[in-house]
């Protein structure tokens, strides 16, 4: 830690950085242009008593996978609280500067060029909160070129830049800041998780893994916030849940919490909350005309007669509500069958449901990922032999397949009615053509993108970026 001071070393880079040019004289304060910032216009106090400059920020948070970058937001205007620039920079350190004021921060420091007077060259900065001072952003003595002479009897000798130039920045739809994403998981491991998180950052947005379980949150507060570890979970543009089943009534409060704070959520607190409630997710696919096998569910064992009729006969499958991955799928081949395993599960108070055996589909499932109004990919799992529970957990094989018209369209309206805008849609090949057997809102991206060899991530990210509903700021232009 260094006290208000740039090594010898930055300060020898610095000016070899510097392309030499004519004398520039400098008042006590000045319009500076932050290019690699997208500020167009700083109103600067030149301070030759200070060693450091500092530039007003807020938001600030490093990112990549070595910190080496960080992001933050920043008030040029003062009086101007409706322009908010979102910056990003080379995080060059984190030292501990004094102000004025006496008072010692530890703060991180960028490396970005000034323009100003035609001439331009790096200089290091330090972000802090200036928001009560008058000017946003201290120019001091490091950043002070040779070429440069202060007088301080003058002010804005290089001339003034005018705050219209804030209105000129783009607030176009196109993204070209980057966003920060939040993943919302439990697993920071897990595959999908981390391709997730490596995806976004090839492309420049900042991705944290939030874990669903650490977050709590004050609901009655006016201003709706989430927290985790003492601290509040800010700036987020997107989140991407990735809520497993075992947590989903916690999971969707965090959720629709980040709704409530106007983050993006690539699927909804209410899609997820349908699509996990397995008897109410039928109950809409099938009033949407979607093709489903025929399904029955009941309470009472005095309907188990009706409900086996209602599905055809034997043979049928029997499911477990709260199965996955296979458990919980029986076959029942007779009815005989079929009474005494509907009567085992009733008696367990078990909620189940029944459904017409789609005998035809031979163990085969197909596997549909679907982001927005596409099938972005897709397989075929086929069971083991002798089983007819295709799931690879079952010791399922999965393939690459190529969809028909139909599947494609009906995978798509599934997932449309369901209101994900990512989504596994689970179809079954039958004679009457395809089935919808579920509607997974996290699904997984191991076994697709390892059976297609699809970046899908990427897929995923490059939604989000189309999607992300831009936030009502003024975009850096690259100046
Ligand atoms: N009605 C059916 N007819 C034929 N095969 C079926 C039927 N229902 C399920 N299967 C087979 O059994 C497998 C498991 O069923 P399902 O997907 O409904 O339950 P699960 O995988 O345990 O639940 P989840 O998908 O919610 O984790 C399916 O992938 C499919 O291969
Ligand atoms: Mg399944």
């Amino acid at each position: 830690m260094t006290n208000d001071t740039d090594t010898p070393q930055n300060q020898t880079e610095l000016m070899e950085d510097a392309v030499s040019d004519k004398e520039l004289i400098f008042g006590w304060e000045e319009w500076v242009e932050l290019p690699g910032l997208g500020l167009p216009a700083v109103r600067a106090k030149v301070d030759t008593g200070a060693r450091s400059s500092s530039i007003h920020a807020f938001m600030i948070e490093p990112y990549g996978r070595t910190n080496k970058r960080v992001r933050f937001g920043v008030h040029p205007v003062p009086e101007r609280p409706d322009v908010v620039v979102f910056c990003s920079a080379e995080l060059v350190d984190q030292r501990e500067i004094t102000s004025s004021n006496g008072e010692t921060e530890l703060r991180y420091i960028i490396r970005t060029p000034m323009r100003i007077g035609g001439q331009e060259w790096p200089i290091e900065i330090s972000l802090t909160n200036r928001e009560s001072m008058q000017y946003r952003m201290l120019v001091g003595r490091t950043a002070l070129r040779d070429t440069v002479i202060v007088d301080p009897s003058l002010s804005c000798a290089q001339g003034k830049l005018s705050l219209d130039l804030y209105d000129d920045l783009p607030k176009t739809k196109k993204r070209q800041s980057s966003l920060k994403i939040g993943i919302l998981s439990r697993e920071p491991n897990n595959y999908s998780t981390q391709r997730l998180v490596e995806a976004a950052e090839a492309k420049g947005h900042m991705a944290k893994i939030i874990n669903t379980t650490q977050c709590y949150m004050n609901i009655t507060s006016t201003r709706p916030e989430v927290h985790m570890g003492g601290k509040a979970l800010e700036g987020f543009d997107v989140i991407i849940p990735r809520i497993g089943a075992s947590v989903t009534f916690y999971g969707m409060a965090v959720v629709r919490q980040f709704e409530a704070m106007g983050v993006y959520s690539l699927n909804s607190a209410a899609a997820i909350g349908a699509a996990r409630d397995k008897l109410y997710a039928h109950q809409l696919l099938a009033r949407s005309g979607i093709g489903m096998p025929d399904t029955g569910f009941a309470r009472s064992p005095k309907a188990t007669n009706e409900l086996i009729k209602f599905v055809g006969g034997a043979p049928l499958v029997i499911k477990l509500l709260e199965g996955t991955q296979g458990r919980g799928v029986v076959l029942a081949e007779t009815k005989k069958a079929a009474e005494s395993v509907i009567g085992a599960f009733q008696g367990l108070k078990a909620n189940i449901l029944v459904q017409e055996f789609v005998k035809e589909a031979s163990g085969t499932d197909i596997r549909c990922f679907v982001v927005g109004n596409k099938v972005i990919a897709s397989m075929k799992r086929q069971a083991e032999e002798g089983d007819f529970r295709s799931n690879l957990h079952r010791g399922g094989k999965a393939f690459k397949i190529r969809l028909t018209k139909e599947e494609r369209a009906t995978a798509v309206k599934a997932a449309r009615v369901m209101g994900l805008s990512m989504a596994g849609v689970d179809l079954l090949r039958s004679d009457d053509g395809p089935k919808v057997l579920e509607v997974n809102s996290s699904p997984g991206l191991e076994g697709i993108e390892t059976v297609t060899g699809k970046d899908i991530a990427t897929l995923v990210i490059e939604y989000i970026e189309k999607h992300a509903r831009p936030p009502k700021v003024f975009k850096p232009k690259r100046l």
